[in-house]
């Protein structure tokens, strides 16, 4: 794999696995017998996702949203559009939301907005990681998994222009 651009590992793969396994029983403990919808938004929560509900050791029901916000690059275009929306009817449904990362905050808002029209009984959202200039009173974020700087990173599923989503640990990521 071409990783010329690669920088120091932020966060080792043993710590992610930690993290989520712990993330995944205590979401479990919260929810009890409740009927619980977990939404993965693609691409970037895909290997989050995936890891994440078999961390909740309970039924639940997993559909996936995949938006996009970031063309080819690494700045955010500010705009967020469905390219596929989740099919399962939440009404009435706990919905957990499922992100690799919290950024400028743009998606949390617009996934909220939009699945809260379909009257789940409540709406959280689970995010690898989040980052330290976020709001956090603003967009509550009840799952939270590390918390970052502005440094753009890449591996466990998020990418730089489509590439590095197949590293098991967090990279700083810089293309000069
Ligand atoms: P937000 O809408 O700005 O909060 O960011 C939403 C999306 O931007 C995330 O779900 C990621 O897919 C992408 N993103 C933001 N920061 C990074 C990064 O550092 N690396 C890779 N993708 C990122």
């Amino acid at each position: 794999m071409k990783n010329e651009y690669l920088q120091s590992v932020l966060i080792e793969s043993s710590q992610i696995d930690e993290c989520v396994r712990e993330m995944g029983r205590t979401i479990a403990s919260d929810y009890g017998d409740e009927p619980l919808t977990v939404i993965g938004c693609l691409k970037g929560s895909f290997i989050f996702m995936a890891d994440l509900v078999r961390a909740i050791p309970r039924t639940l029901h997993i559909d996936f949203i995949e938006v996009s916000s970031y063309g080819d690059f690494t700045e955010s275009t500010g705009n967020v559009r469905i390219v596929k929306d989740f099919k399962h009817p939440v009404k009435d449904s706990h919905v957990l939301i499922v992100e690799d990362i919290v950024d400028t905050g743009l998606t949390f808002d617009f996934l909220f907005d939009h699945i809260r029209l379909k009257q789940p009984a409540s709406l959280e959202i689970a995010a690898l990681l989040v980052r330290k200039s976020v709001d956090r009173k603003k967009r509550p974020i009840k799952y939270a998994g590390f918390e970052i700087g502005e440094e753009f990173v890449v591996g466990y599923g998020l990418d730089a222009a489509g590439l590095y989503r197949n590293l098991n640990h967090i990279a700083a990521y810089s293309p000069t």
